[in-house]
């Protein structure tokens, strides 16, 4: 049985094609997971909404919690690190993360921002140990198949890789070298783009995110089941 987590970052808070306003990549990831329930119903599906209700920014009192050792922390740094814990906990605890993620000024919305400070955790989620050199982490969540999916809007277009404004996308860039540096390396990308052009390029650009979505989970669901063969 596969855990599949989904996560919603963006500030709109309806579904584009259903809701007026509503968001694209809300719309992506809710049709990516509808797909992997029809195929999969018996997964385990966790949903994390930081588009309504993101997880707290670090503070001093964090930081400070979070590079004591865990033997030694007083009662106020369990209490300073209890979300970021629940938020760890959880991600462990997942085979797939699937993300809808909207371009906010060429990177990440801030509240998946505070997502990534939150489960970026020394001694959970990646090692540190000086004594090891020059590379002194390591990431903790390597070798347990996790996989990612990355699920975009942008209101401009041109923003996939070789394309005329790639160098400005720092999305999912950011994203994937977060998550590589805890152990996830196998990152999905699709985006819909042409938010603000609207029109007949957003409706195309929006049918071709469809398309890959479909395909996309198709793909993942059925490499799921060979792989759980293969192990059998
Ligand atoms: C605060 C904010 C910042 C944005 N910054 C960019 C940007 O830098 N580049 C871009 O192409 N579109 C930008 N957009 C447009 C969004 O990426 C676009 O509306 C996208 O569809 C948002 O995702 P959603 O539909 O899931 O809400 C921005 C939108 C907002 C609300």
């Amino acid at each position: 049985m596969t855990t599949l987590l989904h996560i919603d970052a963006s500030a709109r808070p309806g579904r584009s094609g259903i809701d007026p306003h509503g968001s694209h990549t809300r719309r992506l990831s809710a049709r990516f997971v509808e797909r992997w329930r029809a195929a999969r119903p018996a997964d385990l599906i966790d949903y994390l909404d930081v588009g309504q209700a993101p997880p707290a920014h670090v503070t001093g009192a964090w930081i400070q919690a979070a590079f004591t050792p865990a033997a030694v922390r007083a009662p106020w740094m369990h209490e300073a690190l209890a979300e970021s814990e629940r938020l760890v906990d959880q991600l462990v605890a997942s085979d797939l993360i699937v993300v809808g993620l909207p371009m906010y000024n060429f990177g990440v919305p801030a509240q998946f921002k505070a997502y990534i400070d939150n489960i970026v955790r020394v001694g959970r989620t990646f090692g540190f140990d000086r004594a090891r050199g020059e590379v002194p982490y390591w990431p903790l969540l390597a070798d347990a198949g996790k996989r990612l999916v990355l699920l975009g809007a942008r209101g401009d277009f041109g923003y996939g890789q070789g394309q005329r404004i790639a160098h400005l996308n720092h999305t999912e860039a950011s994203v994937r070298s977060a998550f590589g540096y805890i152990g996830i390396d196998e990152v999905h990308e699709i985006a819909v783009e042409y938010d603000e052009f609207g029109g007949e390029q957003l409706a195309q650009s929006l049918r071709e995110a469809d398309l890959a979505v479909d395909r996309l989970a198709d793909q993942l669901s059925a490499s799921h089941l060979q792989l759980i063969t293969e192990n059998a």
